[in-house]
């Protein structure tokens, strides 16, 4: 039987609760407007009473963004259910989400309240919260710690006093899989109007098992699942929404064919855009979202991937939208890889070429881990008499200290012309790609840069590969030198040139 899953999106109140993450109003309206695109059921906007900025940011979502029910945390006191209220009045389709702790620790130390009392606030916070809206949550907070014959009772009193949903959180990520799935069991089966409300699961990743507890909870009946974007949140973050949406999709035969509403192509492009605005970079080896999700080094796994794809993937990129480069050779990798990659770019070479090719390649792959796309077009245009350099660096000077501005002069030619510019610059490198963009008046964007050393000791080679954006193309550069401003300027020149020749020319291979 086909289920949709409801998917509760919190990465703007417990993802920006994340130590570090701070995004302004406009981001997070930016956030807000993707996670529709994304196809989320709810978006938890913030927490109204925690500040002014707080406030307008749940009240900017609630005016602006269609297509999803808009939701505002409160703790069960009215002053916080009805700022929520007011600051989610905006909103077509709204949600107050209150909650109170439950668990034993909570309530002696943190509340100082008896049982008793915890249900009457709970049931009095819900009512109260139904006077602005039908639409209402509850969280026993704390309540993988809770008794369970105290939740099951707090959880039936809050259904009667009109909650709508029940959230069942895993606050400090303490569960095991096995034992939440039997919890949420539990609650299906002793509480006695359960089926007027929808169970929630809230799990946070304090043990690493915030998507597992999810995914056990809806194996046993959780119909909602409440989860940040590359799992982001308060200490080790919640449950990454990512991980379960795909997990629903490639195990359906685990999950009773239980399915969310998310536009999966949207993943890859959601979880980038909170990685660029909150600051927090993905972890490479992150499931589904991750640089390396879908990449495959060893030349074993290569060969399987080229004969049939699913031999090593169970996922395709395009999948969850992303385009990237996929199949990455490195020094494991064999011919036929290689010569699969090149006929991808367009190269089509002989037995010979291809030896020629490849014992470069391997030279290549000794000097650096990953090997790209644009690593193996030089390697042919090498043998294409190399890349026809349009502008070559002649000269720089630099001056710079800690009390004086950088400052850097650039010599390059073109043609047997020479041609000079000066610029200031935020540091060294700034000031000579300032003063490059001058000259060659092509406007880039610099989009990563690295150096590493290729060399050992003092006198190392610094190699510089960098990716500048060009007229919405991505294009690398890399450059070497024992001085690193020249191997800067020498990468992002050879960006230049690579681009010019990209946009004359097609990959044709002259031996
Ligand atoms: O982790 C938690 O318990 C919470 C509640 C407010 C749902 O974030
Ligand atoms: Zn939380």
């Amino acid at each position: 039987m086909n289920k949709k899953i409801v998917v509760f999106d919190t990465t703007l109140r417990d993802g920006e609760q994340a130590p570090g993450a701070s995004l302004t109003d406009q981001e997070k309206l930016e956030v807000a407007h993707q996670l529709v695109r994304l196809g989320v059921d709810v978006i938890e906007a913030g927490f109204p009473i925690s500040s002014p900025g707080d406030f307008n940011s749940v009240k900017q979502i609630a005016k602006q963004v269609k297509g999803a029910t808009i939701c505002g945390l409160a703790r069960s006191l009215n002053k916080d259910i009805e700022s929520a209220a007011a600051a989610l009045k905006p909103a077509k389709k709204k949600r107050i989400h209150v909650f109170l702790a439950t668990s034993k620790i909570h309530m002696k130390y943190k509340l100082k309240k008896a049982e008793s009392e915890i249900v009457k606030i709970a049931q009095s916070a819900v009512k109260h919260a139904c006077k602005f809206t039908d639409d209402v949550q509850f969280s026993p907070e704390d309540a993988s710690r809770t008794e369970r014959d105290f939740l099951f009772r707090v959880i039936e009193s809050v259904i009667k006093a009109g909650a709508t949903t029940v959230n069942i959180p895993d606050t400090v990520g303490y569960a095991q899989p096995d034992e939440f799935g039997d919890l949420i069991k539990a609650i299906c089966n002793n509480v006695p109007n359960i089926n007027k409300a929808v169970i929630a699961v809230h799990c946070h990743n304090d043990l690493g098992l915030a998507v597992a507890n999810s995914l056990a909870a809806i194996r046993n009946g959780a119909g909602q699942v409440e989860c940040t974007i590359n799992g982001i949140g308060e200490r080790a973050g919640n449950a990454a929404l990512e991980e379960i949406v795909l997990s629903l999709l490639t195990r359906k035969d685990m999950f009773r064919d239980r399915s969310t509403r998310i536009k999966t192509k949207e993943i890859y492009k959601t979880s980038r855009l909170v990685s660029k605005l909150t600051g927090f970079a993905v972890a490479p080896n992150k499931a589904i979202v991750g640089g390396n999700a879908f990449r495959h080094e060893s030349g074993i796994h290569q060969d399987g991937v080229l004969k049939k794809r699913q031999t090593y993937e169970i996922i395709s990129p395009e999948t969850v939208g992303f385009y990237g480069e996929g199949l990455v050779l490195g020094k494991h990798s064999g011919r036929h890889a290689l010569s699969e990659r090149l006929k991808s770019l367009g190269f089509k070479l002989n037995k010979q070429q291809l030896e020629k090719a490849f014992s470069k390649f391997k030279d290549l792959a000794d000097k650096k881990k990953e090997v790209f796309e644009e690593d193996l077009i030089s390697i042919v245009e090498e043998q294409m008499k190399g890349l026809p350099e349009v502008w070559t660096l002649e000269g720089f000077e630099f001056s710079g200290g800690m009390k004086t501005n950088p400052h850097a002069e650039i010599t390059l030619k073109k043609k047997g012309e020479i041609f000079k510019a000066v610029s200031n610059g935020d540091g060294p490198v700034d000031a000579s790609y300032k003063a490059i963009e001058k000259i060659t008046k092509i406007n880039a964007k610099l989009r990563d840069y690295s150096i590493q050393a290729i060399t050992r000791g003092k006198d190392a080679l610094g190699e510089v590969n960098l990716k500048l954006e060009i007229k919405k193309q991505e294009v690398p550069g890399r450059g070497a030198s024992t001085d690193i401003i020249e191997a800067s300027a020498k990468a992002y020149l050879n960006a230049i040139n690579r681009f010019l020749f990209k946009t004359k020319k097609s990959h044709t291979v002259r031996l």
